[in-house]
């Protein structure tokens, strides 16, 4: 009897197979589904590994930040004043040269100070001049004195105001307001984290005009994270 050797490709036996090979296929098959089943765990699973590192990363920042950071703190020490005339009804330019001492008392901890800050005086609720900060960056465990210039212009201080500031003027206690509004970097160690706003307000009081020392100074701030 004459034989003949037919060859058929292979997966094409298992493709459409006859009853014997079903078996065998369909458990090649499923083989290769869980190959493919273990890799998307393993991927899901680093994942999630590196997800959990990120927020441990973060809470322990966080935790940081709220236990471990000591409040940088600041003060105006020296005001000098020119163009805030009481006697004149029209608008005025006052110019206010302002000191302020900023201490950051943290041992592993560097502010940056960055562009865009903004520094307002007010006295009575009538702005009187802004001028802005220098940007810089305060080291560990720093004290920098920080001086700028507030320029107004075209202020008109209105009778109410004008009233209060002769009355204090005489008293030899003026109020004054002190509102800035600065962006900043906080660096831990090695790393910086994202851009905070942090608003400082001080109540700073002076004894005159013409020489004016300062005689009482508060300040209190609020942070923005986000
Ligand atoms: C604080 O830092 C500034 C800027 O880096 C530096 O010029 C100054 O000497 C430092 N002051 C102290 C007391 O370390």
């Amino acid at each position: 009897p004459e034989s003949f050797v037919v060859q058929i490709p292979r997966d094409q036996i298992l493709r459409y197979p006859p009853p014997e090979n079903a078996r065998k296929y369909e458990a090649l098959r499923r083989r290769g589904e869980r190959g493919n089943c273990c890799c998307r765990c393993c991927c899901f699973l680093i994942c999630f590994l590196l997800f959990l590192i990120l927020a441990v990363g973060i809470a322990a920042l966080v935790l940081y930040l709220v236990f471990r950071f000591k409040a940088p703190n600041y003060a105006v020490t020296n005001v000098a004043i020119s163009g805030l005339v009481v006697t004149s009804s029209g608008p005025i330019s006052p110019v206010f040269d302002v000191t302020i001492r900023a201490n950051n008392p943290n041992s592993k901890v560097g502010i940056y100070y960055l562009e865009g800050s903004s520094v307002d005086v007010l006295f009575n609720g009538v702005s009187l001049s802004s001028g802005v900060l220098p940007a810089f960056y305060q080291p560990s465990r720093n004290v920098t004195i920080v001086q700028t210039a507030l320029v107004g212009s075209g202020v008109v201080l209105g009778s109410t105001a004008t009233t209060a500031l002769v009355n204090d003027q005489s008293q030899g206690f003026i109020p004054f307001e002190v509102k800035t509004r600065a962006p900043v970097k906080i660096r831990i160690g090695s790393v910086n984290t994202w851009k905070i706003t942090v608003k400082v307000r001080c109540d700073v009081v002076v004894n005159s005009l013409t020489s004016p020392a300062v005689v009482s100074n508060s300040c209190h701030y609020n942070v923005r994270l986000w």
